[in-house]
C-alpha cells in the first residue's frame, strides 16, 4: 500500500484511547460491509468491484474509447453528481493543467454538460462544438435526472443536425440502468450503444464502473492501473478491521473522534491545482453519504496555497469547529527550479535552485504547523505521485472509510433522500405533469 496516513497531529485534540474506542463498532461495521448485511446493503456493489470487474467490460470500454478517439476532438460527458464527478476528478488530476490550450492532442478534450442548467454555459459549449468533431456520453443511473436530460436533448439535437441521424447515433453512448428510466427507453428506441450502471452501485460510488471508466479511458488514461490501485486497497481492507492496521478504519475512527469533540467541519486540503475536482468528488462522497438526520461532518475543500490568501485567515483564527485533512503528493510530475537572478531585486535568491515542489512542500509543512498552533487538528494522507495507481488507491480508501464512518454516525451512507426536496419544488414550479397539487401549494406559498 502506498498511501500513508498520519494521525500524529490530531493527538492534541483527541486521544488514542478515544480513537480506539471505536474498535468494536468498526469491527461490526466492517463485517456488515463485507458480508453486505448492514443498512443500505443493496448498494454495496462497489465493495468488491475492483477485484471483480469483468475483463470483457474493460476491453469493451477500451475499444469504444479508441473508436471515439479516432472520430472526435471533443468528448462531452453529460451527467451530474456521482454521474460525473468521479470521472472529472481523475481526468483533471492526470491532465495537463492547460489541456484545452495544448496544440497537439493525442486524445479528445473532455468537456462536461448536464451538471448545471446555465443557459450561457450550454450556449457557449454549442458555440465550441459548432467547429469541432465531437461525441457524447450521457450518464444517468436513474435515467430521469432533469439537468443531464435537458443537456442531452440539446446536444442530441445539435449532433443530429451536424452529422445526420445515423452518424449521430454512432457518436452517442448512454450509461444508465439496465432496465428502467427514460434514458434507457430512449437509448433502446434510438439504438445507442449502452453501458450499464450496476444496480448495487450508487452514483457517488460509481467511478470504477463505466460511469467513470469510459470518460477516463477516452481522455487517454490507464483504467487498468486505476482498477489495480483500487484492488490493492480493497486487499488491504480485507485483511483486517483493526484501527491500527487498516488506514480506512483509522481515518473513519479519527474523524468521528474529532466530530465528538465538536469538530463539525472537515476541510480537505490540496496543494496541487489539478486535485481541485478530486476534492469536489470527495465532498460529494462524504456530504451525500453522511449529511442526514441532523448529523454529519460538513465536508469542505480548499486549494492551497491559493486559498491561504482567502480562507487561510478563517482556518487559522476563526471559529474552532473544524479539522483539516491534507492530501499531500510526495513528488511532482515535472521539474522546475526557481532561477538565480543576478540583481535579486525580489530577494528570492535564497530559494534559487530549489524545486518549486520543495517550496510548495515547505508551504504545506509551515501551514500545518501554524494551523495546529491555531487549534486545527490535522490528518495527513500522502501519496507518492499523482498517477492512476495511487488515485485508484485513494478512491477505494475514501469510499470504504466513508461507509465505515457513516455507519459509526448511525446513518445509511448509501441513500440521499433529501436531494428530492429541491426537485419536488422545481417540478411544481415548472408545472410538470403529475405535480398539479404541489404546483397549487407552492403558488399559494409564493
Ligand atoms: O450519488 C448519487 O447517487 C447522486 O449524486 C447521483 O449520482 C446524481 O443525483 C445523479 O443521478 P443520476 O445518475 O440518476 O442522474
Amino acid at each position: 500500500m502506498d498511501i500513508k496516513l498520519n494521525i500524529n497531529n490530531v493527538l492534541h485534540f483527541t486521544s488514542k484511547n478515544e480513537i480506539l474506542s471505536f474498535t468494536d463498532d468498526i469491527k461490526n461495521h466492517h463485517k456488515a460491509l463485507l458480508e453486505k448485511t448492514g443498512e443500505g446493503n443493496d448498494f454495496l456493489g462497489w465493495v468488491d468491484l475492483p477485484s471483480q470487474i469483468e475483463k470483457e467490460l474493460i476491453t469493451s470500454i477500451e475499444r469504444d474509447a479508441k473508436t471515439i478517439k479516432e472520430k472526435a476532438e471533443i468528448f462531452v460527458v453529460i451527467g451530474i453528481g456521482g454521474s460525473y464527478l468521479g470521472a472529472r476528478a481523475i481526468i483533471e488530476a492526470l491532465s495537463h493543467n492547460f489541456s484545452p490550450l495544448l496544440e497537439k492532442r493525442t486524445n479528445p478534450l473532455i468537456l462536461y454538460a448536464g451538471q448545471n442548467i446555465g443557459e450561457d454555459y450550454l450556449s457557449n459549449l454549442l458555440e465550441i462544438l459548432n467547429n469541432k468533431d465531437y461525441a457524447i456520453t450521457v450518464i444517468s443511473k436513474s435515467g430521469t435526472t432533469t439537468e443531464p436530460a435537458i443537456a442531452f436533448r440539446v446536444l442530441k439535437n445539435h449532433l443530429e443536425k451536424r452529422y445526420g441521424k445515423q452518424e449521430a447515433k454512432s457518436r452517442i453512448i448512454a450509461i444508465t440502468d439496465k432496465s428502467k428510466g427514460a434514458l434507457k427507453k430512449l437509448a433502446i428506441d434510438e439504438g445507442y450503444k449502452t453501458y450499464i450502471v450496476p444496480d448495487d452501485v450508487g452514483g457517488r460510488y460509481s467511478v470504477l464502473t463505466p460511469v467513470g471508466l469510459l470518460p477516463i479511458a477516452v481522455a487517454g488514461f490507464d483504467i487498468r492501473k486505476l482498477l489495480e490501485g483500487a484492488a490493492l486497497m480493497q486487499k488491504v481492507n480485507l485483511q483486517t478491521s483493526s484501527i491500527e492496521k487498516n488506514p480506512m478504519a483509522m481515518y473513519a475512527a479519527v474523524r468521528n473522534a474529532l466530530y465528538r469533540n465538536g469538530k463539525q467541519v472537515e476541510i480537505l486540503v490540496n496543494y496541487q491545482p489539478n486535485l481541485y475536482y478530486f476534492t469536489e468528488w470527495w465532498k460529494q462522497l462524504y456530504g451525500e453519504s453522511e449529511g442526514k438526520e441532523g448529523k454529519g461532518i460538513l465536508p469542505a475543500g480548499v486549494n492551497f496555497t491559493t486559498d491561504l490568501h482567502s480562507m487561510g485567515q478563517y482556518i487559522q483564527d476563526g471559529q474552532r469547529f473544524l479539522f483539516e485533512t491534507v492530501l499531500s503528493v510526495e513528488n511532482a510530475g515535472k521539474k522546475l527550479e526557481v532561477p538565480f537572478d543576478n540583481e535579486n531585486l525580489d530577494g528570492l535568491n535564497y530559494i534559487a535552485g530549489k524545486r518549486m515542489h520543495k517550496v510548495n512542500n515547505m508551504a504545506e509543512l509551515g501551514t500545518i504547523l501554524a494551523h495546529i498552533d491555531g487549534g486545527v487538528p490535522n490528518i495527513g494522507i500522502k501519496i507518492p505521485k499523482v498517477t492512476e495507481m495511487y488515485l485508484g488507491q485513494l478512491i477505494y480508501f475514501f469510499e470504504m472509510a466513508c461507509a465505515l464512518s457513516g455507519y459509526i454516525l448511525g446513518v445509511n451512507p448509501f441513500n440521499q433522500p433529501s436531494v428530492e426536496a429541491y426537485k419536488k419544488n422545481m417540478f411544481a414550479l415548472l408545472g410538470k405533469p403529475g405535480y398539479e397539487k404541489e404546483t397549487e401549494e407552492i403558488n399559494r406559498l409564493l
